[in-house]
This record gives structure tokens, sequence and C-alpha cells, in this order.
């Protein structure tokens, strides 16, 4: 089991760290390390190696190659995911993209609640109607000639702060509360005393009175599948707060994936360390990424096939503001 041999790893090296030895913190740092002990040890005016010990091996060691990866193989005769031919990965009917998403994303194989909760994110988010942003770009780019890969990019660079991508940053809000044990109220505040919109919170036309569907079955997902869920109970303590400002302050889609995503991962064994690693690394960004690029594609194929002429936004619905009439 990949999870295994990585938590042996880990353990190892804290053993290891406590006995007093220096442990890299990725294969990449090893040589720097060995070179800083040594510029330390000669610091305080000892010799840093045995006489029969080469360090010029390792001061002067090139890298082995100019690209490491840890998720994909293709040295040998045939490519592979993780230590699997990607063949094996696809013949096998038991498994399906998330699969593949967690062996690529999180070089493990997950268990069912994550590889389901996965599974449901990205049916959930695959599109939301032609309005929003990233439709709207790639039907805009679509009508204007553009190709494929140019129409889904242009639609694709509409995903972040304010669409699509608030998921990264509202898990970072969430797990750091919920470890220091902030409450909803404390978090609110402090966000408002910086000015700062809470990520994850906020819909431009889903309410408190037209609520979201897929936040409910994302509710209804937690309730079924998990025991415990602090992350997502602090993040509905927020909107509570919210809610009593504006009635569109709900806990929205990508504030929901987060929370829920938190405590499915926590639910499944993740270390405090590779939590914070589904945050800083994007992980959870990611989700909203790949299932919106289905229907950014589908838009721009859509478009194709309705043989739509170029868009020019109507100057009916465009005011031209001369500042000197203000
Ligand atoms: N946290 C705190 N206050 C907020 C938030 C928030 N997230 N969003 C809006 N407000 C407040 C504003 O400060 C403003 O207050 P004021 O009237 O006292 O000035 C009021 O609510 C209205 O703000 P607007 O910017 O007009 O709200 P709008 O409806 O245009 O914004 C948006 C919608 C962009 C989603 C906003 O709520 C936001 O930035 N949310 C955080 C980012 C986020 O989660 N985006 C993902 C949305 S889901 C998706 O895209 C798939
Ligand atoms: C979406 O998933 O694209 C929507 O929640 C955004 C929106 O404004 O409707």
């Amino acid at each position: 089991q990949a999870k295994s041999e990585e938590e042996n790893a880990r353990a190892k090296n804290d053993a290891l760290t406590s006995a007093g030895a220096h442990v890299p913190e990725s294969y990449e740092d090893f040589d720097d390390l060995v070179v800083s002990v040594a510029d330390s040890v000669r610091a305080n005016g000892r010799s840093p190696v045995q006489d029969d010990f080469d360090l010029s091996l390792y001061e002067n060691r090139k890298p082995l190659s100019g690209i490491v990866s840890t998720i994909s193989d293709d040295t040998g005769s045939e490519a592979k995911y993780l230590d699997e031919s990607i063949v094996d990965v696809a013949s096998d009917g038991s498994r399906g993209v998330a699969d593949v998403v967690g062996m690529l994303w999180l070089r493990r194989k997950l268990p069912p609640v994550a590889l389901k909760f996965i599974t449901i994110i990205l049916k959930l988010v695959a599109d939301h109607g032609p309005s929003v942003s990233g439709a709207h770009n790639t039907i805009v780019a679509s009508r204007a000639g553009k190709d494929l890969v140019s129409s889904f990019a242009s639609g694709l660079l509409t995903i972040g702060p304010r669409f699509g991508g608030a998921t990264g940053e509202a898990a970072g809000y969430f797990l750091d509360s919920v470890r220091e044990g902030s409450s909803p109220r404390d978090f609110v505040e402090r966000m408002k005393g910086e000015h700062k919109n809470i990520p994850g919170i906020g819909h431009r036309v889903k309410s408190k009175v037209n609520p979201d569907a897929r936040v409910t079955l994302l509710k209804g997902f937690a309730a079924e599948h998990l025991t415990d869920t602090p992350h997502f109970d602090f993040a509905l303590g927020v909107e509570e707060i919210t809610l009593q400002k504006k009635h569109n302050l709900i806990l929205n889609i990508d504030g929901c994936i987060a929370a829920v995503a938190l405590d499915v991962f926590a639910h499944v064994g993740f270390s405090d360390e590779e939590m914070d690693s589904l945050v800083r690394h994007e992980v959870l960004d990611g989700l909203f990424v790949l299932g919106r690029s289905v229907g950014l594609i589908g838009h721009h194929i859509d478009q194709k096939r309705l043989g739509s002429s170029l868009y020019r936004h109507p100057t009916s619905d465009t005011t031209f503001w001369n500042e000197e009439d203000l």
C-alpha cells in the first residue's frame, strides 16, 4: 500500500531525527544537507568525514537528472501510474477517474469514501450554465473563431478567487481555525478587521431563500458518510453569522467543497502534514478545475455545433461613463 509505505518512511525519518540524525526534507535536499552539515562541522574546527571518505563526491554532485517525477514513469517498456501499468489501471472496471486522481495527485490508492467524494465533486461542478465567468469566456472565444484549446483556456483562466477558485483558500482558513480552536465568530471578526471577503462565502444568485442544491447534496454526503465533521461544522457556523448580514452570504459551492473535503480526508486518515499539503499544493482547487473542464470543453463544442457567429456585446447593455459628467 502506497500509504503505509509513506507512513513507514515518515516514521523512520522521525525516529532518525529524534535520535539526533540530520534528515533531509526530500530526496532532492539530500546533497545540500550533506554539504551543509559538513560545513557546520568544519566551522567547529573538526573534520566532517573520516580520512578515507571523499566528500567532494557530494560537494560536486550534479542532480541525478533534470526532472524528477514521483507519480508516473515511462522509463520501462510500458508507462505506469505509480507502480501500475496504465493499461492495467484503465482496464480494471472497478476503478474510475477518481482512482487515477488519487494516484496522480496524492500518490495513493484512495479508500471508497474519498473516491466517492471526488466522483461526486467532478460530476457536480462540471458545468453551471452559460452565464458564469468560465463558460461565458469560452463561448465568446469560441464564437470569435478560436480553436478548442484556446477557447477552453480562455474559460479556464477565469477560475480564481471570485469564481470557482476559492476552495483552497477557504480550506486553509477552515483548517487553521479548527486547529487553533477559533470560533466562527472570532474568524468572521478577524476577516472583517482585515477587510477581506471570506473565501467560500457568498453567491451572486444563490441565497438562503434560493439555496444551492449542490451544497444541499454535499451536506447529505457528510451526514451519511462521516462521523465527525469539525471543518464543515465550522463553515456552517461562519455561514450562520454572515447570513445575518445578507441573505446571499451563504456557504457557497467552493466553501462547501473545501469544508467537506477536509473532513473526508481527515476521516480516511490523512496526517496533519498531508492535510496541509492538500491546501498548499492546490489539490482541492484542482477538483473544481478538473470538473469544470468538462463543461468548458462542452461549451466550445456546443458553439461550433450551433455554428454561432461572432459575439458582440450589445451596446444597449454598455454604458460610456464620461467622468466629467459625474
Ligand atoms: N465575505 C464577507 N462579506 C462579503 C463576502 C464574503 N465572502 N462577499 C460579499 N460580502 C459583502 C461585501 O463586503 C458587501 O458588503 P457591503 O454591502 O457592506 O459593502 C456585500 O456583501 C455585497 O458584496 P458584493 O461584492 O456586491 O457581493 P457579490 O454578490 O457581487 O459577490 C462573490 C459575490 C463574488 C461570490 C462574493 O461573495 C465573494 O467574493 N465571495 C468570496 C469568493 C468566493 O467564495 N467565490 C466563489 C463563489 S462560488 C463559485 O464561483 C463556483
Ligand atoms: C458556478 O458553479 O459556476 C456557479 O456557482 C457560479 C455562479 O455564479 O453561478
